[in-house]
Order: structure tokens, then C-alpha cells, then sequence
């Protein structure tokens, strides 16, 4: 069959049936029958047999800290419950002697042991230049702040770039902030913080004026009325998107604009591996590692600041329980890291965001989304028999529950040469349903690097199976980007609250502004209003190492990892 050839015969197969029941399925959306949707009965019971993060074995509780006792995932409790990976302590001495074997050389941690003095000054530091903290910085510039973003990779290189399908915001008639609330709500099984998403919807149609503004490109029809889809677990028509390639236009337009403030500097290569706190326990710097140091250039670098934004993104590249991941290479929890050692509370961390459709074939691109804006314009899942199995817009995780509910206890995925399994992604449907040229149009991103590859989108299905996407919880904030510890704000996918258990397709976009701007603001409030602390360091990490040391945690593990290591495949081993 024409354009399959690119298939191993292994998978030919099953994309012949695919290909051979399409026209039924197209004839049933003709006639406006979709797939039924789960009661809510059974979307409990596939979770709880079938999503990854409800496995007793997946989570474990925190043996310390101020969520001692919480159930997180088993690879990030391992992460939080680290050594320091450089212990700046000048009260290091106490602990020295009996945590030598902790981290492999402790004499690479004397440089630190009384290093506060500052190579730095600024109002306002930001940690992280993804969306959320490049906006945070414009936030903060503009309200006069002097101000330095500290970036572990290149500035814009976060989760954000990857970010393809689109962001939410109820500005079409027949929506409503309201309306954008209970799906949100309902989406993260209601144990979202109220206030925090009463934020997130009510400041999404402010936002997307701005973005209009700066210069951002929306898909809009020729009227110049903006197009909106649907995503997962939505009731309204509210995704605004750019293409497939949404978060870097976002990125380009907050990028170009917080160059154009001379109050904001750029560090690149330059991640934050310990916070400064102050005698009164307030966040005043953080203490950075130059990645790409060479001989004449420092390793470490201190920096005093009056405030701090931790804008740090999430932990896809730690690849809990060997998933790959969607995200960029630089996403490994450092902030969750960086705060938790200093006594900030996280929060619903438990259950982590798989994506449906995480690319599985070609095995280069293993981990890679297809956006779920494919599946709003009608793509459907299908098992090796091509026939459906799911409806394709029900909450992300319970989407995701199904396709391995499919894949292993209905034994009808589809196994690659390589031993991965998946289900397909029917794309070509959509150029069926809505007319020659709508894939091309609408995912200029994905088809053009398809069809580099010899794939043509048009006409093949992809195979595809959930993949690590998102940080659903992470630091407790406030409405105003606050946290527990005095100027420590944060915003972003660093953030908890904000989604609950689970977040829909298109709010993390938003969140990342509407929280940048806000933790922006309300840390120049506090750098106007504070000085730079007294005695900045990092006396919080002695009861830290402390309760690690009474509790035999830690062992040899040190932290934040800021980057991640891989076999010779380039895959998670
Ligand atoms: O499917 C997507 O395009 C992902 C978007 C999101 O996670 O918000």
C-alpha cells in the first residue's frame, strides 16, 4: 500500500488494517458518531489498574523535609533526598567528617565552605529562562527592578519551546472563565488550589491581548478571528495555538521582548545549585555552576539578590520508571531540589502527566509529542486492528491509561523491531474530514520533519504511547507567585497547585504568564521594599545533611543533577 513503505514489515501489517478500515470510520464521523466516553466509574478503574503513577510500587513516602511523608515518585524522593552537590555550608566542618563518603571527593566541596561573599548584585533573580521565568524578568523589569536570569542551557532552551498544541484562554462568546474553571477543576479531580486557578482563568484573556500585542503569531481564519479547538477533557472550543510549534513562537516573542529592557541581564550556561538564605530565613541569591568553565573562567558563582524567582520548569528527563520523555534536556527538578533543601513545602506531587502520544517509531524520535491538537481535529487511536478503542479527548491520564490498558491487559498494541509497544495515531484522517491541506497547514512542524524523513503524515499513521510530560505539582504557591519562604517566589511548571492531579492540554502555556507575571511583579515589590539580607549562605543545608545523615538517606546520591546521562543508545537505558 502507497506511503506505508517506510514501515518494518513487522508494523506493515497492522498499518494495512489501519488503512483498511478507515473509510468505516470516516463514514461514522460523517455521520457525527464518535467513540462513547467513559463513565466516570470506569475512568477510576482504568487509572487505578492501568496509569503508571497508581502503582503502589511507583511512589514511595519522604523519610524528611517539609513534606515528610508524602507519597512521590520513587525517583524523585531519591532526588530530593540527596546530598548537596556542592556543599557551601561554612558550618560544612560539622557534617564533613561523617558524610565524607557521601560525595565521592569532599575535598571539592572545601572551595565553598565559606564562600558567601557576592561575584553578583542585582533587585531581582531569576532562576530559569523559560517562558515562565523570561516573563517573571519582564514582569520585574518593568516594574524598575534591576534584574539577572540565570539559565541552566541557552536562554528559551526549557519545556516551553517544546510546548506544540496551544493555550487555553475563554475569549470566544460561547466560553467563560467559569466555564475554564470547572474544566480545570474537574480535570485535576478537584484538588487544585481554588485560588489559583480562579487566577489562571481570569487573567487568560488580559494575557493573550499582551501576547497579540508583543507580536505573536495565532492561527486566525481570514476574518482575523482567532481559531480555537478543543483539547482533552475541555467543554468548550478554547485552544489558541501557533501551528504545532506554539511554545517557541511564544518563546520567540518573550525572548525578543525582555532583550529589549536594559534592567535585564542574561547568564546563560549558568544553573543555580544551592539558594542563599539569609539570618532571618529569606531567599537573598543562589549560588550558580558555571557548566562550560574553562581555566580561566570561574566554576562557581555567588549571587546576592533583595528577591528570587525559581522558574526552573520540571523533571521529564529524570524518566521515571524508564519512560522517555517530551521534554528538554535540561528538565531534571532542580528547583523542587533547590527549595525543598531549604524548607519550602511541595505539593501534589504524586501523579505525574503522561501524554498519550508520545512518538514510538522511528526509534530516533522515541518520546517526541504529537500534539494532542491531532487528535481535536479528528485523528483517532486505534489498536493493531485499526480499530478504536478510546475516545481520543478524555482527560490526558486517563487517555493515557487506556492506550496501556490496550496495549497490555487487551493484548492488541503493536510491537516495533526494537521491543517498544504502541497504538497508532490515525492522522490522515483529518485532511479527510476537513479538506487536502489542513495536516500541512495546521502542523507545519511535524509534517515538514516527517516528510524530511521520508514519512508522509497524509497518508501513514504514527505509532505512538504515553510519555513523561509534565510536573503536575511541585512548589506550593499563592496567588501573588509567593511561597513559604520570605522573597522566594515562583512560577511555571516548577509550581504546584495550579493543575491538581492532572493537567489539560493548553493551561501550562497560560500558567507560565499568568504566574510569571505575577511572581515578576510581586518580587520587585519585595526587592523595593528589602535589602539584600544579612549574612546571605546556606546555613538552611546543615539540618538538611542533618536529618539526611540521622535518617541513612542520601547514600551516595548528590544533587541537583542538572544534566542527564545516557547510554550509547541516546535512550534511557
Ligand atoms: O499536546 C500538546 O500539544 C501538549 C500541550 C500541552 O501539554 O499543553
Amino acid at each position: 500500500m502507497e506511503g506505508l513503505n517506510h514501515f518494518p514489515e513487522a508494523l506493515r501489517e497492522s498499518a494495512r488494517l489501519v488503512v483498511k478500515t478507515r473509510e468505516s470510520r470516516l463514514t461514522a464521523l460523517r455521520r457525527g458518531e464518535s467513540y462513547p466516553s467513559l463513565s466516570l466509574s470506569d475512568r477510576r478503574a482504568w487509572l487505578e489498574e492501568f496509569h503508571p503513577d497508581y502503582r503502589a510500587d511507583s511512589c514511595r513516602p519522604l523519610t524528611l523535609g517539609p513534606n515528610q511523608g508524602d507519597l512521590v515518585p520513587c525517583e524523585l524522593a531519591d532526588l530530593l533526598e540527596s546530598w548537596p552537590r556542592h556543599a557551601v555550608s561554612r558550618h560544612f566542618a560539622l557534617s564533613r567528617r561523617s558524610h565524607s563518603a557521601a560525595e565521592g571527593d569532599p575535598s571539592a566541596l572545601a572551595p565553598f565552605s565559606k564562600q558567601v561573599k557576592a561575584d553578583l548584585h542585582t533587585d531581582v533573580l531569576v532562576i530559569g529562562g523559560g517562558g515562565a521565568g523570561t516573563t517573571a524578568a519582564i514582569a520585574a523589569a518593568e516594574a524598575g527592578a534591576k534584574v539577572l536570569i540565570v539559565t541552566k542551557l541557552r536562554h528559551g532552551d526549557s519545556n516551553t519551546i517544546m510546548a506544540e498544541g496551544g493555550m487555553q484562554v475563554a475569549d470566544q462568546e460561547a466560553d467563560s472563565p467559569v466555564q475554564h474553571y470547572l474544566d480545570t477543576m474537574g480535570g485535576g479531580h478537584f484538588i487544585n488550589d481554588p485560588d489559583l486557578v480562579e487566577s489562571l482563568v481570569s487573567d487568560g484573556p488580559r494575557v493573550l491581548r499582551w501576547l497579540e500585542e508583543l507580536g505573536m503569531l495565532f492561527d486566525k481564519y481570514p476574518t482575523g478571528r482567532m481559531k480555537v479547538r478543543h483539547g482533552g477533557g475541555t467543554s468548550r472550543r478554547r485552544l489558541h495555538a501557533s501551528g504545532d510549534v506554539t511554545g517557541l513562537e511564544l518563546m520567540r516573542v518573550l525572548r525578543d521582548h525582555a532583550e529589549s529592557f536594559a534592567n535585564i541581564r542574561v547568564l546563560p550556561f549558568h544553573p543555580a545549585v544551592e539558594l542563599l538564605t539569609d539570618d532571618n530565613g529569606r531567599a537573598v541569591g543562589a549560588v550558580l555552576e558555571h557548566l562550560v568553565a574553562g581555566d580561566r573562567l570561574p566554576t562557581i558563582q555567588v549571587v546576592h539578590a533583595r528577591a528570587v524567582v525559581l522558574a526552573t520548569g520540571g523533571f521529564g528527563r529524570l524518566h521515571f520508571k524508564k519512560f522517555p520523555t517530551s521534554n528538554h534536556y535540561g528538565a531534571l527538578a532542580d528547583g523542587l531540589v533547590l527549595a525543598y533543601r531549604a524548607g519550602v513545602p511541595l505539593r501534589d506531587l504524586r501523579y505525574c502527566q503522561y501524554h498519550p502520544t508520545g512518538i514510538v517509531y522511528p526509534d530516533r524520535k522515541i518520546g517526541l509529542l504529537l500534539t494532542e491538537k491531532f487528535r481535536g481535529w479528528g485523528a483517532q487511536l486505534l489498536n493493531y486492528h485499526g480499530e478504536e478503542f478510546v475516545f481520543g479527548l478524555e482527560p490526558r491520564d486517563v487517555t493515557s491509561a487506556a492506550i496501556i490498558r490496550e496495549c497490555t491487559e487487551m493484548g492488541n498494541g503493536i510491537t516495533t523491531p526494537s521491543g517498544r509497544v504502541g497504538v497508532w495515531l490515525d492522522i490522515p484522517l483529518i485532511d479527510l474530514l476537513h479538506g487536502r491541506g489542513t495536516i500541512e497547514r495546521e502542523f507545519p512542524g511535524r509534517f515538514r520533519e516527517f516528510i524530511g524523513k521520508g514519512i508522509d503524515l497524509r497518508v501513514a499513521p504514527v505509532l505512538t504511547y504515553p510519555t513523561l510530560h509534565y510536573q503536575n505539582g511541585g512548589i506550593a504557591i499563592q496567588s501573588d507567585g509567593g511561597t513559604d519562604m520570605p522573597g522566594l517566589y515562583a512560577a511555571g511548571e516548577v509550581t504546584g497547585g495550579v493543575h491538581g492531579d492532572n493537567r489539560l492540554m493548553g493551561n501550562a502555556l497560560l500558567e507560565i504568564l499568568v504566574f510569571g507575571l505575577r511572581a515578576g511583579r510581586s518580587a520587585a515589590r519585595f526587592a523595593q521594599n528589602n535589602g539584600e539580607g544579612s549574612n546571605p549562605g546556606v546555613s538552611h543545608l546543615e539540618s538538611f545533611m542533618e536529618a539526611l545523615h540521622e535518617k541513612a538517606a542520601g547514600q551516595h546520591r548528590t544533587s541537583p543533577r542538572l544534566l542527564p546521562s545516557y547510554g550509547k543508545s541516546g535512550l534511557p537505558a
